[in-house]
């Protein structure tokens, strides 16, 4: 339960992060909403912020309160959009108001990133995912091009880069209990939706033959939830699959079961 807990969401305007904050405040929260866009129906306070632009970032986090109990990064765009664009929100921008917010945060605070099975690929993506470790939002386009990642590609890159990211940071902000996890969604019933089955053509149409039926944000906010709230204490550095069990099938095939 997320009882009396202040609860910053990104990507709050719709799908998933509209879901999260929903679910965050009927458990009790102080909701404060954030988007590029401003929600049809805010919960608790918005704040409008544009995730790919430093000055904005900064903006967000001199207006936010002291004291959060769990940042929700879920904000993303999908691997329709331009390549730069798509890693400087689901990646640069994430990693930089995570690491801007942190004087902000509550000793015990949870943060919980937005993933993607679309990242599960990381070990294969080392060279480039290392050469970003300090990327910088002013060098993101020069970025994409010396590593040659173009159109969808972006995408895939982000969510690898995020795991990698949140695996190598379980412990350091330890000194104040503050502990960071991933979820990783299948194919979730949102605007963006289209823009998956688009980028991976017939693969996808494959995948979802491997599950019951796409996941809705409804199936994913409580997962998000969960890792917010004191239950989850002991859950650090880890990428939870929420995919109506993809990812083993894919596991299962890959290890030639
Ligand atoms: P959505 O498009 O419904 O919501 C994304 C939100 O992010 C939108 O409200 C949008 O305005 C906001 N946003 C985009 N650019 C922004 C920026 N520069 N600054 C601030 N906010 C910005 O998409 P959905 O599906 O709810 O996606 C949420 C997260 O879940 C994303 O990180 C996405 O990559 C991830 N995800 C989604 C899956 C799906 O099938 N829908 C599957 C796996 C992961």
């Amino acid at each position: 339960m997320l009882q009396g807990k202040t609860i910053v969401v990104t990507g709050a305007a719709s799908g998933i992060g509209a879901a999260t904050a929903a679910l965050a405040q009927a458990q009790g929260a102080h909701v404060i909403s954030v988007d590029i866009n401003a929600p049809a129906k805010a919960v608790g306070r918005f704040i409008q912020a544009d995730l790919s632009d430093l000055a904005s970032i900064d903006q967000l986090v001199a207006d936010l309160p002291e004291g959060i109990d769990g940042l929700a990064n879920i904000a993303g765009l999908p691997p329709t959009r331009p390549a730069a664009a798509v890693v400087k929100v689901n990646l640069v921008g994430l990693k930089e108001l995570t690491t801007r917010l942190i004087p902000k945060l509550a000793d015990g605070a949870s943060i919980v990133n937005l993933a993607s099975l679309a990242g599960m690929g990381w070990p294969e993506a080392k060279a480039a995912i290392q050469a970003s470790a300090t990327l910088q939002m002013g060098d993101v386009e020069t970025f994409c091009a010396a590593q040659g990642i173009e159109g969808a590609r972006s995408y895939f890159f982000a969510k690898e880069a995020l795991i990698v990211w949140t695996m190598e940071n379980r412990w350091t902000w330890r000194s104040r209990g503050i502990r960071m996890n991933c979820v990783s969604p299948g194919p979730v019933d949102t605007p963006i939706l289209q823009d998956f089955v688009q980028t991976l053509g017939a693969r996808a149409e494959e995948d979802m033959r491997t599950m019951d039926r796409p996941g809705t944000p409804a199936d994913i906010a409580p997962v998000v939830g969960f890792l917010l709230s004191d239950g989850a204490a002991w859950i650090r550095g880890t990428n939870v699959p929420a995919d109506g069990g993809m990812f083993a099938n894919v596991q299962l095939q890959m290890h030639g079961f």
